[in-house]
């Protein structure tokens, strides 16, 4: 694990950038394109570890996925995959294990699902119980987290099912089961989480239908190839990153180009003009996933409220928030969001511990936090818990400290960012 220091910026932070492909996206592409029939060309996939481990599962089953003109290449079987030799690593992914596990849950295959020390720590009950209603066999480690086995059948029945969580990972698990299902599958309940699935089902030919607040989908649909170039947009929450650190540093300006602004993302950007924050969205292209400029500029902020219902469309953001809290006036509540403590950490215990390490005035909640600002931010040392987001959050903090900030665990970032801090390093000038 490796120990890095970000310094304070010593002036202001300008510059026009790219960031990786959407992670969100970028798994539903890969796995769309190997349960369909034929080649698929995929631009802009990021190399960050969470992508390439449902790449190299995928393969694992049987999928040639290549390398060509800067494009990947999934040569995809109508899904039929072939019976891995060994359990199948997800990393630290757990969109990787939960949308995977719908996919087998429809095929005659037995396959295990294994991960890294955090991934074996997430709860897996919320896809394991509708899946086994399904008609899948899903095992899982004491009852609740990987290793996973799920013997799959070919026999798995369409259901109607009220999800609880609101969590695109369920929620796309079971529009994969629900698609190598016999019979109609209808989703209802908790459905309000990113929705890159439901966008992108149609351009490999299947269909997907929101009615009276639900999602219904037929069973035994035949996805075909796209044969236009599959294109991933810039991650937002990548971006987030570049929003939060041009709004706390004075005089910063940074543009950020190409970036999904897919409506069930927008929470951070919502929020923060909430707070005062100069952000400017400029929309390019009509595509199933909209996309465009994002312009961030340096902005005085007053502290707000965030509560449950617009969790879901900034979940991934919200340590991050929590740093920009510490710039604002007032004090930032977030309810709601228990969730965080399921996720790669618990984030609400690792922003907690590290924001307090900084000089932070930061109390947990069971479900959030509370933040008061303007804090008088120190530098320090603390630990991101090996968590890509932990660790990208504390490194924009550093930039408005007074002293440089030791974070542990920085390598982290390589899950989604690998390029982070040489991006980070390019914006100081
Ligand atoms: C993701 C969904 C989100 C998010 C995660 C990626 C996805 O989790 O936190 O980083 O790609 O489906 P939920 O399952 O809580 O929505």
């Amino acid at each position: 694990m490796s120990d890095l220091a970000v310094a304070p910026a010593a002036a202001a932070l300008r510059g026009r950038l790219t960031v990786p492909g959407d992670k969100s996206i970028a798994h539903r592409a890969l796995l769309f394109a190997a349960l369909a029939n034929g080649t698929t060309h995929i631009a802009g996939l990021p190399n960050g570890h969470d992508v390439r481990s449902t790449r190299c599962c995928l393969e694992a089953l049987g999928i040639a996925i290549g390398d060509s003109g800067g494009h990947v290449v999934v040569e995809g079987r109508g899904g039929a995959f072939t019976q891995p030799s060994a359990p199948l690593d997800c990393g630290n992914s757990g969109t990787t294990m939960r949308l995977l596990s719908g996919i087998l849950s429809a095929t005659d295959l037995d396959v295990t699902l294994d991960g890294d020390t955090s991934l074996r720590t997430r709860p897996m009950r919320r896809i394991a119980t509708p899946l086994t209603e399904m008609g899948a066999a899903v095992d899982l480690t004491e009852g609740l987290h990987a290793p996973i086995r799920v013997r799959g059948t070919s026999r798995l029945k369409g259901f109607d099912y009220e999800l609880t969580v609101n969590s695109a990972q369920v929620k796309g698990a079971l529009i994969f089961a629900a698609l190598g299902a016999n019979g109609r599958t209808t989703l209802r309940g908790a459905l309000r989480s990113r929705d890159h699935s439901e966008r992108m089902l149609p351009a490999f030919g299947g269909t997907i239908a929101a009615r009276d607040g639900t999602l219904q989908l037929e069973g035994r649909q035949h996805l075909r190839a796209m044969r236009e170039t599959l294109t991933i947009p810039g991650d937002l929450s990548s971006a987030a990153y570049w929003i939060a650190a041009a709004t706390i540093v004075p005089h910063s300006r940074i543009e950020i180009t190409g970036v999904g602004l897919n409506p069930t993302r927008l929470g951070f950007i919502d929020v923060l003009r909430r707070m005062g924050a100069s952000i400017t969205l400029v929309h390019h292209g009509t595509g199933a996933e909209p996309a465009g400029t994002i312009v961030a500029e340096y902005a005085p902020l007053r502290a707000t409220v965030v509560e449950g219902a617009e969790v879901p469309d900034l979940v991934d953001e919200l340590p991050l928030l929590a740093i920009v809290a510490s710039f604002a006036e007032g004090t930032t509540h977030v309810r709601g969001a228990e969730e965080l403590r399921y996720k790669e950490s618990d984030r609400i215990d690792a922003i907690v511990r590290g924001g307090r390490a900084i000089g932070m005035q930061i109390e947990p909640y069971a479900d959030g936090f509370s933040v008061s600002g303007p804090a008088s931010l120190h530098g320090g040392a603390l630990d991101a818990m090996r968590d890509h987001r932990i660790a990208m959050a504390f490194a924009i903090a550093g930039l408005g400290t007074p002293g440089p900030i030791a974070i542990s665990g920085a390598d982290s970032v390589a899950i989604s960012y690998p390029e982070f801090f040489t991006t980070l390093d390019s914006l100081r000038g």
